[in-house]
This record gives structure tokens, C-alpha cells and sequence, in this order.
């Protein structure tokens, strides 16, 4: 079975990738990336030799680029993560999320229409969505998936316009698809622009922790590997046309979870407790900043039997420890273009 896995080099595609090559030796796994500022083959440095995996640089805005690939390599399942994923820089540049987030997605949807003719029987697409499609919860309430889609940033758009054409492919042209919408991830190889790497990166460089507004602002983690596992179950598992949400159980305010993290940062450093909350500064609010997501997993946990394996401090403990080894990683992604988008964004 050829599988295409799109994104493969950003943060949870290599952990997808990683589980199935490893898990799934008779899948040949194409994990096909544009190697933006996101995407980065050292993260899968560890597998790269093994002979059911290809890397293949492709971007998914190039329509006739992807239809040839899909001709050339005949990919049964497609499981697609590749996107532009920051909500700050769909503030600053809507368009690039348009292009990759939008007409990507449907040049996918096409070139695996156009592959199989409608011989659909043994195929599937998977497309990874996330929970902010679903717009912002107020104090109560959690994001099931019949949660009406009312998404407040451009990122966020983007993905909803997404999972609206899945949709209507699978409606118009029976294509055989699944959706997964998740909840905020964390864990390791996640590129240090998102909270909880930039705020380790910051401690360990001793720089002031940006919060935004209040920081009463409440987010659902999930460890980026239970994400990959419930990945593997509902690529395997689950029903053609289905929607599951995915989530940690695990709410969190901001500044109570940056407060976690300054402590356990403080441990693993041998720092005085208390030295990296001083760090903590409160800056001007994103705009449009969605107060709180929360999702209900329980439909996957009742028809799939996922749940997370670690709890909250386990995964960022184990998260932590990463960095703190992979000083390395963390200093190669952090230079040449970073540099500019963390000047622009935080000074
Ligand atoms: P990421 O930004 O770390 O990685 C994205 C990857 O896509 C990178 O390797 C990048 O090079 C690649 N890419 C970007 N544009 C491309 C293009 N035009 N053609 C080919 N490749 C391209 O993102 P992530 O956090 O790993 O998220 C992966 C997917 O999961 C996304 O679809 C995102 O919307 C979704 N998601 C993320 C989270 C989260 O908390 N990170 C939560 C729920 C859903
Ligand atoms: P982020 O990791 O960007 O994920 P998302 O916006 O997709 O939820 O942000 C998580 C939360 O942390 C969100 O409420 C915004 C906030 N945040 C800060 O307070 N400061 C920061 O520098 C960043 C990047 C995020």
C-alpha cells in the first residue's frame, strides 16, 4: 500500500510518519513537504534510511506537481497535515494561508479524484483539521462534533474552508474521507514560535515570556504523540464521511500552565524556584484572540477506544527534557529567518 503523508517534516507529521514507517513496514509511506520555515528533515534524521520510506519535496499549491505524483505513484491512502499553521502569521499574511491551507488542500482533493476514477473501494483521505474551526467557547460548554464551524483568525478560516471541501468531495464525488479536528498540541520537534517551545526557549535564553492580554486565555493540550496514535486508529478504524475530535482533557488558563512550566523549568535547570516566572511579561493581545477551546473526545473514545496515555506533566516533562537535550535542533531553527519573525513579532 502506498501511502502519501503531506507534511511530514513539520512538527505532528514527523511523528506520523515516524509511527508508521516503523509500525507499518509493508506501507510504503511518502511523506511528501514543501520544507518551509516549519518543516525540517532533521526531524526525521532517525528513520530516513528505512526502505519502506521516501521523502519527496513537492509543494501542494503546485496543482500539476501533485496530479503527476499521484499518477506516478498511485497513493491509496493520503493523510494530509501539510499547512500553515500559526495563527500570528495568518494575521500578518492571510494570503500564504489561502494558498497553502485552501488550494493545496484541493489539489490534493483532485489529484486523488482524478487517480482513481471513482474506484474508490480501499482508498481513503484523512485530513487533519483542528479545533479552532469551531470559533471560541465562552467559560462553559466544550466543541463536539456537531459544534457549528465559526472560526475567528485567518489561520483558522483557512482550515474551515478545508474541511468544507473535504466535504463536499465526499458529498459530490463519494471520495472516501475522514476529519479529525484537534486540540492544541505540545511535545517534541515543535517549532519555537508556538507557546510552549518559545516560552522553553526563552527560559533557557533567559528573554522576557511574551503573555498575551490577561493571560486568562484557555487552551486543551494534548501530547503530540497520543495525537499520532489516535491518527493511526482513525486512519485504520474509522468511518467513511466521519468527523472525531480530538482532545487532551486537559484545560488550561495560560498563565497557569506558563507558571507550570517556569517551575518545572526551574528544576531541570537548577535555577532558584521563582527565577523564570520574573521573566513572565504581559504584552498587547493578538487580535481576535479566541478566549477558550475545549473538546468533547468522547465520540473516539467511545467508538475507538482512544484516550491520552500521559497525563499533562508527564508529556511536558518529557517535552522539556527533549529540548534540554536538543540544544542543537533548537539553535538551528532559531537562526536566519526566525530571528526576523521574532523581531517583528515581539519588539
Ligand atoms: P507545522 O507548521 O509544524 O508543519 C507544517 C508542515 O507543512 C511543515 O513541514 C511545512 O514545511 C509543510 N508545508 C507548509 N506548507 C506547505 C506546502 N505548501 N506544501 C507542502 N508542505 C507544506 O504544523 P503542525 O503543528 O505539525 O500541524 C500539522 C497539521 O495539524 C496542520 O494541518 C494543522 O492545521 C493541524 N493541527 C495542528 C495543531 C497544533 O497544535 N499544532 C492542532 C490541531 C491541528
Ligand atoms: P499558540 O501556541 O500560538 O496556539 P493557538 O493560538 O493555536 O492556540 O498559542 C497558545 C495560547 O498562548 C494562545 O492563547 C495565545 C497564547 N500565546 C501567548 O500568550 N504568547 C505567545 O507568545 C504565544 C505564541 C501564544
Amino acid at each position: 500500500m502506498n501511502i502519501l503523508i503531506t507534511g511530514g517534516a513539520g512538527f505532528i507529521g514527523s511523528h506520523v510518519v515516524r509511527l508508521f514507517v516503523l509500525k507499518y513496514p509493508n506501507y510504503n509511506i511518502y511523506n511528501l513537504d514543501a520544507l518551509t520555515y516549519a518543516g525540517n528533515l532533521e526531524n526525521l534524521k532517525d528513520i530516513e534510511d528505512r526502505p519502506n520510506y521516501t521523502f519527496i519535496k513537492a509543494d501542494i499549491t503546485d496543482g500539476e506537481v501533485i496530479d503527476s505524483l499521484f499518477k506516478s505513484h498511485k497513493f491509496e491512502g493520503v493523510i494530509h497535515l501539510a499547512a500553515e499553521s500559526h495563527v500570528d502569521r495568518s494575521i500578518e499574511d492571510p494570503l500564504a494561508f489561502v494558498k497553502t491551507n485552501i488550494i493545496g488542500t484541493v489539489n490534493l482533493l483532485n489529484a486523488f479524484k482524478q487517480c482513481w476514477d471513482g474506484n474508490f473501494n480501499g482508498k481513503r483521505f484523512y485530513h487533519i483539521s483542528t479545533d479552532e474551526v469551531y470559533g471560541t467557547l465562552g467559560q462553559k460548554g466544550l466543541f463536539t462534533e456537531s459544534t457549528a464551524y465559526n472560526p475567528n483568525s485567518p489561520y483558522s478560516a483557512s482550515k474551515a474552508s478545508s474541511d468544507h471541501f473535504l466535504r463536499s468531495y465526499g458529498e459530490t464525488y463519494k471520495l472516501p474521507y475522514v476529519v479529525t479536528n484537534c486540540s492544541n498540541n505540545y511535545g517534541q520537534n515543535q517549532f519555537p514560535e508556538k507557546l510552549i517551545p518559545l516560552f522553553i526557549n526563552n527560559i533557557i535564553n533567559n528573554k522576557p515570556l511574551p503573555v498575551y492580554g490577561d493571560g486568562n486565555y484557555t487552551r486543551d493540550w494534548l501530547y503530540v504523540k497520543d495525537h499520532a496514535l489516535a491518527i493511526d486508529l482513525v486512519y485504520h478504524e474509522g468511518l467513511d464521511g466521519e468527523t472525531y475530535n480530538i482532545g487532551g482533557f486537559n484545560e488550561w488558563k495560560n498563565i497557569d500552565l506558563v507558571k507550570l512550566l517556569c517551575n518545572q523549568m526551574d528544576k531541570k535547570l537548577k535555577r532558584p524556584i521563582g527565577s523564570s516566572e520574573k521573566l513572565i511579561t504581559y504584552v498587547k493581545d493578538r487580535p481576535g484572540h479566541d478566549l477558550r477551546y475545549a473538546i468533547d473526545a468522547s465520540k473516539i473514545n467511545k467508538e475507538l477506544g482512544w484516550r491520552p496515555s500521559v497525563t499533562f506533566e508527564q508529556g511536558l516533562e518529557k517535552t522539556i527534557d527533549w529540548y534540554l537535550e536538543n540544544k542543537e535542533w533548537l539553535d538551528n531553527v532559531t537562526s536566519g529567518q526566525y530571528k526576523s519573525y521574532y523581531k517583528k513579532q515581539y519588539n
